[in-house]
């Protein structure tokens, strides 16, 4: 019975591992469970697997660099085949939040560019409702302050409050490899994520948010008691 979260990160990421065919173009996370897939990948890769991939990140680019994991660009490869990446947490229908690693702008537009995304964790990361992880908010630095107030008004006007930090590295603001501000939103919970990932995105100083909504296909879950694999209700929309 494994309980070490490493472990299960790992035993997620070779169940996704099975799922990958010869000739695949991917979209490859970014994350601690993402980099345990990479280096599956790479052993896979160094015995003969052809794929060619597209990193969710500067970071990932480079561990799979470091594993030999042959990279693209989503420019030169804009359909994907499928994409395995972590997430924060996975609630209801397959709903996540993303992007506690700052990643989740490339993230989004990666999955959003594949056939398939799956979602690779451990089963800490389900949750019965999204929320208690703050939601990530990829925010242009112009005009930060109003930015802010209006994702407070968004989440009055949806009925929650949500408390705003604005995430820092070091004792700097961080920044996305987008060269964007990141904001952290906890609302404790999220009883209906569409709307408000809908009203977030209609604030102009909102680059993307955390919420993916219809994106993900399947989530593989390692827990005590083994590897499930889990799939949305409903299809993409
Ligand atoms: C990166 O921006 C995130 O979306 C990650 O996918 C998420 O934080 C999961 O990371 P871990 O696999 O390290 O938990």
């Amino acid at each position: 019975m494994e309980t070490d979260p490493n472990i299960l990160k790992s035993e997620a990421a070779r169940a996704a591992l099975d799922l990958v065919e010869d000739g695949m173009k991917l979209g490859i996370g970014t994350g601690s469970t993402a980099e345990a897939f990479v280096q599956l990948l790479a052993e896979r890769v160094a015995r003969g697997l052809k794929i060619v991939g597209v990193p969710t990140s500067e970071r990932t680019a480079i561990v799979c660099g470091q594993n030999g994991v042959p990279l693209t660009t989503l420019d030169e490869t804009p359909e994907l085949d499928l994409t395995i990446d972590g997430a924060d947490e996975i609630g209801p229908d397959l709903t996540l939040i993303k992007g506690g690693g700052g990643a989740l702008l490339r993230e989004k537009i990666v999955a959003a560019a594949s056939q398939r995304m799956i979602v690779i964790a451990d089963e800490s990361k389900i949750v019965e409702a999204l929320g208690r992880f703050p939601l990530p908010i990829e925010v242009n630095p112009f005009g930060l302050r109003a930015t802010m107030m209006a994702i407070e008004k968004v989440a009055q006007n949806l009925g929650m409050s949500c408390k705003i930090a604005l995430r820092e590295a070091g004792g700097s603001p961080f920044v996305t490899d987008g060269g964007h501000l990141i904001v952290d939103a906890s609302f404790g919970r999220i009883p209906e994520p569409r709307p408000l990932a809908v009203a977030l995105n209609a604030i102009p100083g909102v680059v993307e948010h955390g919420l993916f909504v219809g994106l993900a296909g399947s989530a593989i879950v390692a827990g005590r008691s083994g590897v499930r694999t889990l799939d949305a209700k409903a299809g993409r929309n």
